[in-house]
């Protein structure tokens, strides 16, 4: 009897619950979980923590006459060097995502110069074609801005409660930059925090919950203190790295390089945020790379983001390390709940899952500039205790490891919608 071969083997794995077994892999799924089957090359994965491939569902990797800041080959090389293998692409770009054609045209870039697979969310301005967007293959809705953002206007009420219920006929997945902007020219981060304060926060995640929390699929992007988490009722809640990481109180460099929004909060209320940890569903890093010079500007002129795809999981696989957070909390929140949300397959350990993994090895590591990959060319987590992953694997076949990146064939998900 001839046994074809398959791609790849991960030996050694550690299961989610405990046991160890091989993993062997073809076509870019995991076909058998137990004991090696012959194959084409075989990675051992002792001493390693393997990680389903991670979501991360808000990034802004820029292009166009933004590249000097990312496009789609420096963003998705820091994606994979984190562990991310999958990333959905925020359409606030220039100009905004709002458009078929401008649509189409995304989608063909990412699918030129993408290492990552990719999804890519619509636009949404009064007057979007809502429906064009979706079955031109839309991810999912916005993020929608509630208040102005960097390259993003904000919605009055009533364009934002048409859009939502448009979305909901649709039966798409609105996703909601949720914040109440003060008009005041902030000088420092305490400032940026009064201007943009917590309790306008919740007060629009209320308001829309309460106005659209039956009719349309509601996800909250970047929500920054407990309240707005506790508020967010039966949709799903996204935190970035940022607000559970860094405190206005940290002295850490200049504070325009932690201008961002939702800004930045006190340390109080990041270790309250941080208290919600079992109800928060997914952990996204809103990368918003400027570069330096861009930051180097007095406080109120400066663009509000922070580079963060690359460093996401290092920080949060550190953590799990020093044993403060679970690594079945760690998959959940990274990988499966973003699969579930935005119905990708989820990349795991069990037969028909996708076969996209990162390798962690034992040792935790400072973050240092010189060895990320994102154009913006700093970080806020200078110094920060961090894993980052040894090999990526995307698809069944090896990514990156040791530094090298690897051609691979990355994946577009398109959304629901998608009527070719
Ligand atoms: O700080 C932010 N920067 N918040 C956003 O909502 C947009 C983002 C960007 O695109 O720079
Ligand atoms: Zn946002």
């Amino acid at each position: 009897m001839s046994v074809s071969r398959y791609d790849l083997v991960l030996a050694d794995v550690i299961l989610p619950d405990g046991r160890v077994a091989d993993l062997s892999i073809r076509d870019g799924l995991v076909c058998h979980t137990g004991a090696p089957l012959p194959a084409e090359q075989i990675i051992s994965c002792r001493g390693m923590t393997v990680l389903p491939g991670a979501i991360d569902m808000h990034v802004h990797l820029r292009g166009g006459i933004q590249r000097e800041k990312e496009d789609w080959e420096s963003g998705s090389m820091s994606a994979i060097a984190g562990g991310v293998t999958v990333v959905v692409d925020q359409p606030n770009t220039i100009p905004p995502l709002t458009t078929p054609e401008a649509f189409r045209s995304r989608v063909a870039e990412a699918g030129r110069n993408s290492c990552c697979s990719f999804a890519i969310n619509a636009g949404v301005t009064p007057g979007t074609d809502l429906s064009a967007l979706w079955q031109e293959g839309a991810m999912a809705f916005g993020e929608i801005f509630a208040a102005p953002s960097s390259y993003g206007e904000g919605l009055s009420p009533e364009d934002l409660s048409a859009a939502l219920s448009g979305i909901g006929r649709l039966g798409g997945l609105a996703t909601i930059h949720a914040e109440e902007a003060g008009t005041a020219i902030p000088g420092t981060l305490a400032d940026h925090n009064r201007n943009r304060p917590p309790r306008g926060e919740t007060k629009i995640v209320q308001a829309i919950v309460q106005s659209h929390g039956k009719s349309a699929r509601l996800h909250f992007c970047h929500l920054s203190v407990a309240s707005s988490v506790a508020a967010a009722g039966t949709a799903s809640v996204e935190v970035t790295p940022h607000h559970l990481f860094l405190s206005i109180e940290q002295s850490i460099g200049s504070d325009t390089l932690r201008k961002v929004n939702p800004p930045i909060r006190s340390e109080r209320e990041r270790k309250q945020l941080e208290g919600m940890w079992d109800r928060i569903d997914v952990i996204a890093s809103d990368h918003a790379p400027h570069t330096l010079r861009e930051k180097d500007v007095p406080f109120g002129d400066a663009p509000s983001g922070i580079p963060g795809v690359e460093t996401m999981l290092p920080l949060l696989v550190a953590r799990m390390k020093e044993g403060r957070l679970s690594r079945a909390s760690l998959m959940e929140k990274t990988s499966w709940r973003p699969a579930d949300i935005l119905g990708i397959p989820r990349a795991g350990f069990l037969p028909g899952a996708r076969a996209d993994f990162a390798l962690y090895g034992e040792g935790i590591t400072a973050i240092s500039v010189d060895e990320l990959h994102s154009r913006a060319g700093w970080t806020p987590y200078e110094g920060f205790p961090a894993v980052f992953p040894e090999q990526v694997i995307l698809g069944g076949a090896p990514a990156y490891h040791g530094g090298e990146f690897h051609e691979t064939a990355p994946l577009w998900f398109p959304g629901r919608g998608y009527y070719p």
